[in-house]
């Protein structure tokens, strides 16, 4: 029998909403499966700051040192704004976990499901088959971490400043784990920057060009951030992989996220480097953030967290054919018309649900 262990992290708004489906499913794939997870709920972001004063106490970053991997909800909101920034969830204990683990490679798949064309704001007959983009979106670096970073007051005109840094070495390890995902995929890489105005980006693309002869058969092509934000808009199939730095990610995700029919559909894994055994210590969470308009209504979607699930099974536990059920599972509730407000279009065959039906007919449908 195999034993497995995580951390669970619900944080902040919709975040314990959609983890209890989240566990709901997790339970049900464990069983059909047999094996067992064992999960240790932790304080974190605004949720810690009430309890305990803190966004990231220690015993929270103590149990997740211990488990095989996190499953994270999502932190922030309207609460917590007027704190110092160091102080606030995101900045004292999203940011703080990625770093602290090493977590430096974002997996954000972009699917969006054939059922679910008509949900996307794309024209239809753009995406006749839906698309499928997996952006490689770099976590530990660029603009968010680098120094200085700061404000002075001490003037008549305020002054803030961050800094964008990327070493080779950081470059290097990303464009290699995007690199490794297109050979699995369509063999099309797109790395994504501003080489026409950013130092970083220039040095980006060099170590990106350089890498692709390790990669021959990975067509590698490079495209500035504001014409590929508009390229996924226009034709969101005519990327397979995209690789990008920290910030430029962040917000191309979201993009693909809607493309996709919702920011409510789009999971992650954020990953260090694959251990001996082939997996990954990570941290698993949607893309999308704490939802404050919808919290506590019991309407938010649950799909991005369970497919979560489904990439922590596949990265950190090896248990792919739970993982491999859940995806079949989702497909399988939104092909028989289950929509949460979200994705709800008044389509002639959906129902509009709410967020624990929708875990209840994902956990019937891996049952099923
Ligand atoms: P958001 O992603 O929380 O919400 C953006 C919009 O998408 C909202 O209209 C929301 O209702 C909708 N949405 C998001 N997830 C949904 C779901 N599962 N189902 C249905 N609708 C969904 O972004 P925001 O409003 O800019 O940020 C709110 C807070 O969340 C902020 O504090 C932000 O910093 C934080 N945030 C946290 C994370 C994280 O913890 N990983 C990620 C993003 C944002
Ligand atoms: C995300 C979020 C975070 C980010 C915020 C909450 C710090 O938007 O995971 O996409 O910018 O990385
Ligand atoms: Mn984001």
């Amino acid at each position: 029998n195999r034993n497995h262990s995580i951390t669970v992290l619900s944080g902040d708004g919709i975040g314990p909403e959609v983890m209890k489906q989240a566990l709901k499913v997790l339970q049900a794939t464990s069983d059909r499966f047999d094996f067992t997870v064992s999960t240790e709920e932790c304080l974190v972001g605004g949720a810690a700051i009430d309890a305990k004063g803190c966004p990231l106490p220690e015993e929270t970053v103590k149990a997740c040192e211990q488990a095989d991997a996190i499953l994270f909800g999502s932190v922030g909101g309207p609460k917590w704004v007027n704190l110092a920034p160091d102080d606030q969830p995101e900045r004292g204990a999203l940011l703080p976990l990625r770093k602290h683990f090493n977590l430096y490679a974002n997996l954000r798949p972009g699917v969006c499901l054939p059922a679910l064309q008509h949900a996307s704001p794309i024209k239809n007959e753009l995406i006749p088959n839906g698309f499928d983009v997996l952006c490689v979106r770099e976590l530990t670096g660029g603009i968010y971490f680098g120094t200085p970073k700061g404000r002075d007051d001490n003037q008549d005109n305020p002054t803030a400043y961050d800094t964008m840094v990327y070493s080779k070495h950081e470059i290097e390890r990303i464009c290699r784990v995007a690199f490794v995902a297109a050979m699995g995929r369509d063999k099309r890489l797109c790395s994504v920057d501003k080489a026409n105005v950013l130092q970083c980006s220039i040095l980006w693309r060099e170590v990106a060009t350089e890498m692709s002869k390790e990669f021959p058969e990975v067509e590698l092509s490079h495209l500035y951030v504001d014409n590929a934000a508009m390229q996924l808009i226009k034709q969101p199939n005519s990327f397979d992989v995209i690789v990008t730095g920290n910030l430029f990610g962040d917000i191309l995700s979201d993009e693909m996220a809607m493309l996709s029919g919702s920011l409510g559909m789009l999971p992650s894994a954020s990953l260090g480097n694959q251990k001996d055994n082939g997996l990954y210590y990570g941290m698993y969470e949607p893309s999308g953030g704490s939802a404050p308009d919808i919290a506590g209504q019991g309407i938010a979607n649950p799909i991005a967290q369970i497919l979560s699930v489904s990439m922590l099974l596949r990265y950190s536990l090896g248990e792919d054919d739970a993982a491999d059920a859940i995806d079949k599972a989702v497909k399988s509730v939104i092909d028989q018309g289950l929509r949460t407000g979200d994705l709800y279009t008044g389509a002639g065959n959906e129902t509009k649900v709410g967020t624990a039906e929708m875990g209840t007919a994902v956990v019937a449908a891996i049952q099923a």
